[in-house]
């Protein structure tokens, strides 16, 4: 197993990955101290597979649990399934000390988790993850919200986990749709922060599109300790978190113009990532090789990268963007890279530049 630590303060925790940690659940949450109801939120899809799993382990170890399951959708991430939790969270009577064991990709941990930030003004919540994009970004840092149908989520908090517990086996049984979108978010770490592991991911993309265990253990574990590394530096995103960001602002107003249908988050934010990576070439000068170089390792990695908007599309992508919480002084800022492993924040893109790469074919 490989551990973590998200360094802050005694907000501190630990980030657990390796195969077959799922019947440690009740274990880790004995050692932590928590209450002894709980409540597992899950969706349509995650509970037969692994829901039932935790509520076994959780029950051995002396919590008394009950599983809440929401249909499995990006559309699930909204105010009327908090509304929903919150209902059954009473029913089976949680109390403060209780606790919220989110089981489940991005969605199911940013929505768990706000209930979790909300629910009698916080109860502890518990992460595990079951998509690679859950286990290397989304579980990890305390960002939890949903949407509004004006945008990506619109409505959350800043509220940390006590533990993730990231099971690499519950890969196995993901979409390879699903597996490709979270190298979306593994590729955008080597593009923000660590060249030596862009240059990884492209000599090892064949063998993570397989699922080789080994080589996912080590680039989840290295993905993870780059987030805890921002993160821990500043939790609340009043700069260098922003660079976790990269590809989003235009990947988010995709995903808001499509209504969350068309595109997957990580296909969103590939589009987003190297529509980022031209804007670098012309506002920073990141050179014309590396966007190449980020071009074909998210082709590589099976995902889309290309643009075709109308105007009117370009017209609502732009009042999406406004909406985004980038958004300062009315500006939209962008990261932008100067190189790979190397990203700036806060950046002003002229609306001729951005309108000219919302347009062009990749
Ligand atoms: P998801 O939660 O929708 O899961 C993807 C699909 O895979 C779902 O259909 C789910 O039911 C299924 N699934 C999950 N685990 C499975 C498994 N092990 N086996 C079989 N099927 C499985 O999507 P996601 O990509 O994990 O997360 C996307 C969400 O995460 C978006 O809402 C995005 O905004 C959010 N996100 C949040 C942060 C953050 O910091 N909080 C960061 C990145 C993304
Ligand atoms: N995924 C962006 C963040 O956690 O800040």
């Amino acid at each position: 197993m490989r551990l973590v630590r998200v360094p802050l303060g005694n907000r501190s925790y630990d980030i657990k990955i390796g195969p077959g940690l799922l019947p440690g659940l009740g274990k880790a949450c004995v050692r932590l101290g928590l209450g002894n109801r709980c409540a597992i939120i899950s969706d349509s899809n995650v509970a037969p597979l692994y829901g039932h799993r935790a509520r076994q382990a959780l029950q051995t170890a002396g919590f008394a649990s009950v599983l809440i399951t929401v249909p499995a959708s990006e559309k699930a991430k909204s105010l009327k399934t908090v509304q929903a939790c919150y209902d059954q969270l009473a029913a089976h009577r949680l109390e403060r000390k209780s606790f919220i064991v989110a089981v489940g990709g991005g969605v199911i941990g940013d929505l768990a988790g706000f209930v979790a930030a909300t629910y009698l003004r916080g109860i502890p919540f518990v992460q595990a993850p079951t998509t690679l994009l859950a286990q290397v970004d989304s579980s990890v840092g305390g960002k939890v919200g949903v949407n509004l149908k004006a945008g990506k989520n619109l409505v959350g908090a800043f509220y940390q986990p006590k533990l993730v517990l990231c099971d690499l086996d519950t890969l196995n049984t993901l979409p390879k749709r699903e597996l490709r979108a979270g190298l979306a978010e593994v590729i955008k770490y080597g593009i923000i922060y660590d060249a030596n592991l862009f240059a990884q991911l492209e000599r090892d993309m064949s063998k993570l599109l397989r699922g080789n265990s080994q080589t996912l253990a080590g680039v989840v574990a290295r993905c993870c300790q780059i987030k805890a590394e921002v993160v821990g530096q500043d939790e609340k995103e009043s700069g260098l978190r922003s660079i976790l960001n990269f590809g989003h602002t235009i990947g988010h107003a995709l995903e808001a113009i499509s209504r969350y249908g068309k595109y997957l988050h990580g296909e969103a934010i590939s589009i987003g990532q190297v529509a980022a990576a031209k804007l670098s070439n012309q506002l920073l000068g990141l050179p014309a090789t590396e966007v190449a170089r980020i071009h074909q390792l998210f082709r590589r990695a099976g995902l889309p990268t290309e643009l075709t908007l109308s105007a009117s599309q370009i017209g609502d992508a732009f009042g999406a963007m406004k909406l985004d919480k980038k958004v300062k002084d009315g500006e939209i800022k962008f990261v932008l890279a100067r190189r790979i492993g190397a990203v700036q924040f806060g950046c002003q893109v002229p609306e001729i530049v951005l309108r000219t790469v919302l347009q062009a074919r990749s």
